[in-house]
């Protein structure tokens, strides 16, 4: 047998520079254990102050007084911020390229199948495996310096969404201990939105205490009930006359043990409430009071829902920044969005953002004492 000498030589270096070609990308592949996560801290003239990383945009602490004047931390999370890196329930974080659940992890869009992943039994959740609150965002410093802007470039195909989504997300505080949300994000490609805060509040500033005490009111008429999996059904429900009717301030706790099917599938109140907002305003959505310390939480947005999790989820596996680790119920979460499910309902107001559009959204948490 001939041995084409010119053959070999030709196939060993194609084998050489293919493995090099390999390892070079193997190595410049990011390594998110590696950037280093910068804590920005923004304080007020009152001396109300919020903590936001640059990993996942997660606001690490608010601190705001009670009606005596001392000031507690009222969001969970923890205290060292590389304890951010391990697995825990979107802590503070922003959340998306889609904001709560979609179902099976599959929606169509212009005639084609996506395929997300199933993260949350069948269904995709928060933007699923490495979402928005898992990647480290840019951040820059606004002039007047009571804020931050943060800004993310989501690929076409991150998570199987379509089209490179360029979003940035501003926090400002301002002397009236308004904390301000806003939400900006454009795409090359048709694609899907939705996108949230998903902090912790408990305005005792107490974790081992639960919130059961703290009185709620929400600002809707209606929710959405959903099945086992804890996608909407479809159908929107009034409140009246069930445990889920929060229009005049009451305590969390009140009805949250009562025998109901949808309390059972949620451990409590894990709902999308839709909101009497049909203009898109930036309307009042909500109101929490905490009597015993005297804070008070308003909560204004332009998004048609709002999501309120009780933590019923909270295991006490994660430790707290107190003592202690957090236990089921020790917070609430009320996170404005739109409906869960969007994608594949359409009854529900759309969550799809075209190329030329630009997607807003706001959403202000008001401190006071009273
Ligand atoms: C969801 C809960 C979930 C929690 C943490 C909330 O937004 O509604 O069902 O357990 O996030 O993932």
């Amino acid at each position: 047998m001939k041995i084409d000498l010119k053959k070999i030589i030709f196939f060993s270096m194609a084998t050489i520079i293919f493995i090099l070609i390999r390892q070079q990308s193997h190595f410049t592949e990011p390594n998110y254990k590696n950037i280093e996560i910068i804590s920005y801290n923004l304080v007020n003239k009152h001396g109300y102050s919020v903590e936001i990383l640059n990993l996942g945009g997660i606001i690490s602490s608010i601190k705001t007084p009670d009606r005596s004047g001392v000031f507690k931390d009222i969001t969970l999370g923890f205290t060292s911020p590389k304890q951010y890196l391990d697995e825990h329930p979107y802590f503070g974080a922003i959340v998306g390229r889609f904001a709560n659940r979609i179902a099976n992890g599959k929606f169509e869009l212009e005639g084609k199948e996506y395929i997300l992943a199933q993260n949350n039994g069948p269904n995709h959740l928060h933007g699923g495996a490495l979402g928005f609150d898992n990647v480290y965002w840019e951040v820059d410093t606004l002039e007047n310096k009571n804020g931050i802007q943060l800004s993310y470039i989501s690929a076409d195909g991150e998570e199987g969404y379509p089209g490179n989504l360029s979003v940035t997300v501003t926090y400002i505080l301002t002397d009236d201990n308004t904390l301000k949300v806003k939400y900006e994000a454009q795409t090359d490609k048709t694609t899907v939105i939705n996108l949230t805060q998903h902090s912790y509040f408990n305005l005792s500033g107490d974790f081992s205490k639960q919130i059961l005490d703290h009185e709620l009111q929400l600002f809707a008429d209606s929710y959405l009930p959903v099945d086992n999996t804890q996608i909407p059904t479809g159908s929107i429900q009034l409140v009246a006359d069930s445990p889920f009717d929060f229009r005049a301030r009451k305590e969390i706790g009140k009805d949250i043990d009562i025998k109901n099917n949808q309390l059972e599938i949620g451990k409590g109140y894990d709902h999308c409430w839709v909101l009497n907002n049909t203009k898109k305003d930036l309307v009042k959505a909500a109101s929490v009071y905490h009597p015993q310390s005297g804070r008070m939480m308003d909560v204004y947005t332009d998004q048609p829902g709002i999501q309120l999790y009780t933590g019923n989820f909270l295991d006490d596996t994660l430790p707290s920044k107190t003592q202690g680790t957090y236990g089921p119920r020790s917070a609430f979460c009320l996170e404005t969005q739109h409906f869960p499910n969007s994608p594949n309902v359409s009854d529900f107001p759309t969550t799809i953002l075209k190329p030329g559009e630009i997607f807003t959204s706001e959403t202000h948490f008001k401190f006071s004492v009273n």
